[in-house]
């Protein structure tokens, strides 16, 4: 996969390239646990943002964009009695996720995040977690839209992202960090640094914390707020939180 430099935002004309970032991820299926296990809080912070959606205990959860499961994991882990549904449009991701025993009671979907019921997902739901997914799909506005009507009224969506477009300290950090340690690990664990080097730029173009809040509010959704990770991630990987009236 070529991923081409631009500088257009999420909504922008990149959608020909994010609508091949899932076959990117098949390429590093193999070895995306092996990376991410390096990357100090990184199970940590999920787990906060599973936590911080305050689901009910029995409650029916959407982990969008689950990847090989670490999402649905910390999903799992927060509300062990909860029904839970994963999607992923990577078959190399979801055929990881199906086969860790934790997960055996998750229902894994091959589909599209912008519109999970094309997909064959049907809500209501109680609350819904997107992980590092929003910033990938080609049209988040109608993924947004797709979402406020999956949840029931009064249940909580989480998307838990990287924003550095609002501080210079915190897009310079990304960026060495993403410079020095994420793209040469890629190189190191999978052999390929083009999703890596894309990650870098998807995460600088994308909405700084306060626009995303306001794309959140027009969408409808209230209660709109932001939670903080820690480690080298604060300031850079946040909780965004919101709730369907
Ligand atoms: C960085 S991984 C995150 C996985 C998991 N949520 C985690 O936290 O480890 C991003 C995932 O989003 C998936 N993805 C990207 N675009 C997608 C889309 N339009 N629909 C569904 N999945 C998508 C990729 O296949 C990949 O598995």
């Amino acid at each position: 996969m070529t991923m081409k430099q631009h500088t257009t935002k999420v909504s922008g004309a990149r959608g020909a390239e994010k609508a091949r970032v899932p076959s990117a991820f098949d390429g590093i299926a193999a070895t995306y646990d092996l990376l991410t296990g390096m990357n100090p809080g990184y199970s940590k912070h999920l787990r906060w943002s599973a936590e911080r959606l305050a689901a009910p205990a029995e409650g029916r959860i959407l982990d969008l964009c689950c990847g090989t499961g670490l999402s649905t994991r910390a999903v799992v882990d927060a509300y062990p009695r909860a029904t839970v549904v994963g999607l992923d449009a990577s078959e190399g991701m979801l055929a990881k996720a199906r086969r860790k025993p934790a997960l055996a009671g998750v229902e894994f979907v091959l589909g599209d995040a912008t519109d999970p019921v094309a997909a064959g997902v049907t809500g209501p739901f109680d609350a819904i977690l997107m992980a590092y997914g929003i910033r990938n799909v080609p049209e988040p506005d109608r993924c947004i839209d797709n979402l406020f009507a999956l949840l029931r009224p009064g249940g909580t969506l989480c998307f838990h992202e990287y924003s550095v477009a609002e501080q210079r300290r915190t897009q310079l950090l990304w960026n060495v960090v993403a410079s020095t340690v994420i793209i040469p690990g890629g190189m190191l664990t999978a052999r390929s640094t083009d999703i890596y080097k894309y990650l870098r730029q998807s995460v600088n173009e994308f909405d700084g914390v306060r626009v995303f809040e306001r794309r959140l509010r027009a969408h409808g959704f209230v209660d709109v707020h932001t939670e903080p990770m820690d480690g080298w991630q604060r300031g850079i990987v946040h909780s965004f939180l919101a709730r369907r009236p």
